[in-house]
């Protein structure tokens, strides 16, 4: 049988409690079985995720967490934490952690690695930026990413990571990776994981992911489901969307 493809939707940095709660309960009412869902959401909506979401098939999480266990890091949210509450998955090293709030790839590890021991998911995102692509250097970048993550990957690690490859110019621009060059890095990361020794991750793809491309870029090889940003604030595209990946 063949896995279901994976869509995680990430909210980032939007949402109230009432936008929240019609935008749970229309997904709870969409998600046909056999789908696999889940939504990124925001710290403080963790709460409405875990009440709204109980007893249905959608998987929730969050799109940061500390590097730290506990300590003084005032404003900071622990792995631990996050586990304590029931989250199932974190996204680590997005690029918007990367690029304005400065995460370089030790950072990005750590808080890989943090998720994983704490029993959670991570969704670690890796991606190069449009200088990087017009270089010819998208192999160098993304490899060195997930070889950062997994240079002292522990078995829990190996066992649960997500990858998600993220070209930082598909992202929120309207304009997705094309097939080919989806399946490129998408072979390339899937050689280096069993290097490595993790044999099944999966491998999302994220950047411009909507209902009207979701068909295509979930079909090629090595893409194992999505990592939606914008189309996944809106209920109906995110189902079309899951639709999509079940077709
Ligand atoms: P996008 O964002 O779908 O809006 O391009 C994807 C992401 O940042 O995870």
């Amino acid at each position: 049988m063949v896995a279901a493809k994976y869509i995680v939707g990430n909210w980032k940095l939007h949402g109230s409690v009432q936008e929240n709660a019609v935008r749970f309960a229309a997904l709870k009412a969409g998600c046909q079985p056999g789908d696999t869902l889940a939504v990124c959401v925001p710290f403080p909506y963790l709460a409405q995720a875990q009440q709204a979401l109980q007893g249905s098939a959608i998987g929730w999480g969050a799109q940061n967490v500390s590097e730290h266990a506990k300590g003084a890091f005032t404003g900071e949210v622990s792995a631990a934490m996050l586990a304590d509450f029931g989250c199932g998955c974190v996204i680590v090293g997005h690029s918007e952690r990367r690029s304005l709030y400065g995460e370089d790839d030790a950072t990005v590890a750590r808080k890989a690695q943090a998720v994983a021991e704490a029993g959670m998911m991570p969704i670690v995102c890796v991606g190069e930026t449009l200088s990087e692509r017009e270089c010819g250097d998208t192999a160098q970048v993304v490899t060195r990413q997930l070889a950062a993550v997994l240079a002292d990957a522990s078995e829990e690690l190996k066992r649960g990571l997500v990858v998600a490859y993220e070209p930082v110019w598909a992202i929120g621009s309207g304009r997705a990776a094309s097939e080919e060059d989806v399946r490129e890095v998408h072979a390339l990361l899937r050689g280096q994981l069993e290097q490595a020794g993790v044999i099944g991750a999966r491998l999302l793809y994220g950047g411009s992911v909507k209902a009207s491309n979701a068909g295509t870029l979930l079909n090629v090889v090595n893409v194992d489901g999505a990592l939606v940003g914008g189309a996944s604030l809106d209920a109906e595209e995110f189902l079309a969307i899951a639709q999509a990946a079940r077709a």
